[in-house]
């Protein structure tokens, strides 16, 4: 790194730990952000973990670095609080592959061929389409949703909890949405009937078979760990399956030296920091999501100092996306 980026460095991390300690502001970080923004952050997690500090916290303001869904369910669990999101073009777009009432923006039919085994794809397209087929059965919605859609979903879940929560509901028949590759993880751990929708996460969908096989073929003895957004017939190669701060914790307890990560290459940071003696090799190069990289130093300073962006969700809104969120918590 050349000195006068060593510098700004150094400039821009001394005016945000002065400016967060003026403010009282809470900084939240997910696992992918970029290590220097890790680095500067009270708490790092995965969503459920987030959505819970967010819930929890005494600070007036919560600066979320993260994507767009996660400052909102902050300010979903926290409305009396300030929640800043540092790049306001920073969204997920697994998230905005479903819409209460717009139209949808996939429509992925090849992929129903493959999965159609598992479970039923919905054939809708928008969300009160779905319902309005499915009346009785109860809408279960990953946190990477807008808070228009977790409004009208019945309970969340996260990539941790989903097996969980599905679980937790009385119904035979439930609606998961967005992401085909978490409702394939459950239903095939689960007797309920899941219908899901077909959204899926650019980043893990690009796991291939070919990337871990010749990873494997050049590290024998690694422990093969996935996201759960990975693609089915991923899941299935892997040792083991689990959300951010999952992996995380299985790095650190299994009793091995080499691991073949399948999720975004953020979460490497602290996989080394934490295991320093442990090598991690990522399922395939660049495996990046752009928009949890968006947030920078330099975001994150203007944030706290010029109080920007401010995300608040209409209480309209706000009230029945909490109650989906609340729910999950509970359980
Ligand atoms: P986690 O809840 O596992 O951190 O996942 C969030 C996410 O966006 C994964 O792509
Ligand atoms: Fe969305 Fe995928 Fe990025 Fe996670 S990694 S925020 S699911 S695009």
């Amino acid at each position: 790194m050349s000195t006068a980026i060593l510098e700004d460095k150094e400039i821009l991390t001394k005016e945000i730990l002065q400016l967060k300690e003026e403010k009282n502001a809470l900084i939240l970080a997910h696992n992918y952000q970029r290590a220097e923004i890790q680095d500067l952050a009270d708490i790092i997690g995965d969503s459920l973990e987030l959505s819970r500090a967010a819930a929890k916290t005494n600070n007036p303001i919560i600066v979320f670095c993260g994507v767009h869904f996660m400052a909102e369910s902050a300010s979903i669990l926290s409305p009396d609080k300030i929640v800043l999101l540092p790049e306001i073009t920073a969204g997920c777009p697994m998230a905005d592959m479903i819409t209460v009432e717009g139209p949808r923006r996939t429509d992925r039919k090849e992929y129903r061929d493959l999965l159609g085994i598992v479970f039923e794809f919905a054939d809708a397209f928008t969300l009160r389409d779905l319902k309005s087929k499915y009346p009785a059965a109860p809408v279960v919605c990953y946190v990477n949703t807008s808070a228009a859609v977790k409004a009208e979903s019945d309970i969340c879940c996260t990539s941790s909890n989903a097996l969980k929560v599905v679980e937790s509901l009385k119904e035979d028949t439930v609606i998961m949405v967005p992401d085909r590759n978490l409702s394939a993880y459950v239903a095939k751990r689960t007797k309920k009937k899941i219908i899901t929708w077909d959204g899926f996460c650019h980043v893990h969908q690009r796991v291939s078979a070919a990337n871990i096989n010749s990873l494997r073929a050049e590290h024998p003895e690694a422990v093969v760990i996935v996201h759960p957004e990975c693609p089915l017939e991923i899941q299935d190669m892997a040792d083991h399956i689990a959300s951010t701060s999952g992996i995380l914790r299985l790095a650190k307890e299994i009793d091995k030296k080499e691991f073949i990560i399948g999720t975004e290459e953020g979460l490497g940071h602290r996989l080394k920091k934490e295991n320093p003696d442990k090598e991690f090799y990522f399922a395939y190069e660049h495996m990046v999501c752009p928009n949890m990289k968006r947030i920078t130093l330099r975001s994150l300073r203007n944030a706290l100092r010029d109080m920007q962006y401010v995300i608040k969700v209409p209480d309209d809104i706000r009230v029945k996306a909490k109650r989906a969120l609340d729910r999950m918590l509970e359980v």
